[in-house]
């Protein structure tokens, strides 16, 4: 009680308030998205998305490299499909030599003890944009899984550590992980997005791989903004399923759910701060509203300090180079 108890003595200077500093951030705490295209000496800017880059496979892996040479050690990938191999089955998915493949083994022999994870679902090879099969105007859910399946097994052959189901279909970790254990994966592991909410902060993201959904949105699979107890439930039911790591998306939003999850379960868990969060930050600082590196300094430490074991994040360098 006061005055015996001062709460500003522990505050008193930068020595001390290190010393009780709760939440550290570390290049151990980040995974690295990174958008992939084809092409040769390719290193273009995504518009809505300032600073970061889509990379043709030659220049990905200086990338994978200096980014491992900062201690960034995970990289999650996504690939930009030409549109000419879209169509309703996502069928380039499961070619041994698409660009997804080719890119796991990129990173791979440039940088073998990178960690690769990459995204499973169907939307960058879909024609109609959907992270699953359309059906009469409907995502069917159980063969969107067994292809879903099939992909996170091409993937495990082609050199991933994790797969990353990023789709919201019922079941679809259980089907991967009978798949991968079929086949011989029984290491290959599995990070599933299991609180994905169906969001307006992934616009930026869609504009990197245009993906944008041609028809509907997709709130019939990814979760509605206003529940808490669902995302509980889908997080535990992907634990039983098989996942290794869950994960909430969006971040900043989402923060309630994260510390919430958190303190339900007890496998590691991964929060991404999606595109349009990204997108926020950089369009206000370019303004000069906002201090960048100290508003993404607040926004990381939040994240994890809400319960984040791993945060997936576009701005992983930027703080990488902020804190050494
Ligand atoms: C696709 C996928 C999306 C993101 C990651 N995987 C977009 C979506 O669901 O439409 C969003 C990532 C971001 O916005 O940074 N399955």
């Amino acid at each position: 009680m006061y005055p015996i108890r001062r709460n500003r003595r522990l505050r008193t200077n930068s020595a001390i308030r290190s010393l009780v500093r709760e939440t550290i951030i570390s290049p151990n705490d980040f995974l690295v998205p990174l958008f992939v295209v084809e092409g040769q000496g390719v290193k273009e800017e995504i518009l809505s998305m300032p600073g970061y880059y889509r990379y043709s496979l030659d220049l990905l892996q200086n990338e994978v490299k200096s980014l491992w040479n900062m201690g960034l050690k995970s990289v999650l990938l996504f690939v930009k499909v030409p549109d000419s191999l879209k169509d309703n089955k996502g069928t380039e998915a499961l070619n041994a030599n698409g660009l997804m493949q080719r890119a796991i083994k990129t990173v791979k022999n440039c940088c073998p003890d990178m960690l690769v994870m990459t995204d499973v679902a169907l939307d960058p090879y879909s024609s109609y944009g959907h992270d699953g099969i359309v059906v009469d105007g409907q995502i069917v859910n159980d063969e969107t899984a067994e292809v879903l399946a099939e992909m996170s097994v091409s993937h495990a052959t082609a050199g991933a550590d994790f797969v990353a189901p990023s789709d919201m279909m019922d079941g679809r970790v259980l089907t991967i992980r009978e798949a991968l254990e079929d086949e011989g994966f029984e290491h290959t592991g599995i990070m599933s997005y299991s609180a994905k909410y169906a969001s307006a902060f992934y616009g930026p993201f869609r504009d990197a791989l245009d993906s944008a959904p041609g028809f509907g949105d997709k709130k019939t699979y990814q979760m509605d903004p206003a529940n808490r107890f669902e995302a509980i439930k889908e997080t535990e039911m992907d634990i039983d399923e098989g996942a290794d790591i869950v994960m909430v998306k969006p971040g900043l939003c989402y923060l309630d759910i994260v510390r919430e999850i958190k303190n339900e379960i007890e496998v590691p868990l991964a929060v991404y701060q999606v595109s349009g969060e990204y997108a926020m930050l950089k369009a206000a600082a370019e303004k000069g509203w906002l201090d960048h590196d100290a508003v993404m300094m607040e926004q990381i430490t939040a994240i994890k300090r809400a319960g984040a074991n791993l945060i997936a994040s576009y701005f992983a360098k930027d703080v990488v180079k902020l804190i050494s």
